[in-house]
């Protein structure tokens, strides 16, 4: 029973006795084996901190030092956590509570919502799409939000109950909340506030929960691959008590993201890079396992309508910086990026 599909449930892998990893989970290429990294210097070690509270109800002073905040993370870490964004700790609390018991579910339960070999929705793992293709170490569960249109009913899970209610209550406050972010990253960059929400109007919400089963041998497996996301941006929120998992690229080096007790972590997608012409970067980061702990994130991606053309934007296209983006259709970007396997940021080569 340990098969989902031609891949493997990582959860029932870990539970076998004795466990055994399967080849196809272990990395064979050393540059690919989570190695413990040390960041070359102490300022490396945290992903700045931005007080949304500063942003929306500060004095003139307050604002504007958040704001420039705000811009040198986006622009220098592409990651940042952000602290008082005005989401219930409840309600956090809660959807985490939820995914957990969902994850907690017997196989056979969890069975009943496939994610179908090529797609992204459902339980399983995306983005495998070959035989000889590494698998992460990690199960998905993955579920289209907004607009209502990419719901697929069948997969919202009837157990445990109030799970859906409390998704869609989740996602109208991330989506308040990206909506806020977009509101003020538009203003680090000199664009009209609402320049960045009109054009990611009726936008695309979905949200992945990763549950990472520990590892007798961490050193070798790999939780979820490195990638930049497809998103505009990706609000990340990591279980209470996870041990440390997410890792950024920075100056050649993975950082590991020490998360602050309930702040959310948000990072720049592919999206913004490609609007702001690469003044924005979308980082590349990974998951790494632990040997003790499971771990269990919930990630939202907040993205454009799949109507809409994308390019960098005239503000930030001069002699100095010529268009490093063609136009292009975020819809058939989309597409391009859920049907391929995740590697670093080649999904953006697809701008070029
Ligand atoms: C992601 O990149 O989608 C999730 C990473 C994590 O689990 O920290
Ligand atoms: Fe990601």
């Amino acid at each position: 029973p340990i098969k989902v599909g031609h891949i493997y449930d990582v959860q029932e892998l870990r539970s076998a006795t004795p466990t055994v990893i399967p080849e196809r989970c272990i990395r064979d290429m050393a540059d690919e084996r989570p190695i413990k990294a040390t960041p070359p210097h102490p300022s490396m070690h945290n992903i700045p901190i931005v007080d949304l509270s500063n942003l929306i109800q500060g004095d003139e002073d307050q604002f504007q030092r958040e704001l420039i905040k705000l811009g040198t993370s986006c622009q220098d870490w592409g990651f940042f956590q952000v602290v008082n964004h005005g989401i219930d700790k409840e309600l956090l609390e809660r959807m985490e509570k939820l995914t957990k018991e969902f994850f907690m579910l017997p196989l056979e339960e969890k069975k009943k919502y496939p994610m179908e070999p090529g797609t992204v929705q459902g339980y399983g793992q995306a983005f495998v799409f070959s035989e000889d293709q590494k698998l992460d170490w990690c199960n998905m569960f993955a579920l289209g939000v907004e607009p209502h249109f990419i719901r697929i009913p069948k997969l919202w899970p009837a157990k445990p109950a109030n799970f859906s209610e409390t998704l869609v209550e989740y996602s109208a406050h991330i989506r308040k909340l990206c909506q806020n972010l977009l509101r003020f990253i538009a203003r680090t960059l000199s664009l009209k506030e609402e320049v960045l929400n009109e054009m990611f109007a009726a936008a695309v919400q979905a949200v992945r929960m990763n549950y990472y089963p520990s590892c007798s041998r961490p050193d070798l497996v790999m939780g979820l691959s490195p990638h930049s996301d497809g998103s505009a941006l990706t609000v990340l929120q990591e279980a209470a008590g996870s041990p440390v998992g997410l890792q950024i690229l920075r100056d050649n080096a993975w950082v590991p993201v020490q998360p602050v007790p309930n702040a959310l972590i948000i990072n720049i997608g592919d999206t913004i890079e490609v609007v702001t012409n690469g003044k924005y970067k979308s980082v590349e980061h990974r998951a790494v396992v632990d040997m003790e702990k499971d771990r269990l994130s919930l990630a939202t991606f907040y993205a454009p309508s799949y109507e809409i053309d994308l390019g960098p934007l005239k503000e930030f296209i001069n002699e100095n910086h010529p268009s490093k983006y063609k136009k292009y259709n975020h819809g058939e970007y989309s597409r391009h990026y859920v049907t391929n396997k995740l590697q670093g940021k080649k999904a953006l080569e697809f701008a070029k």
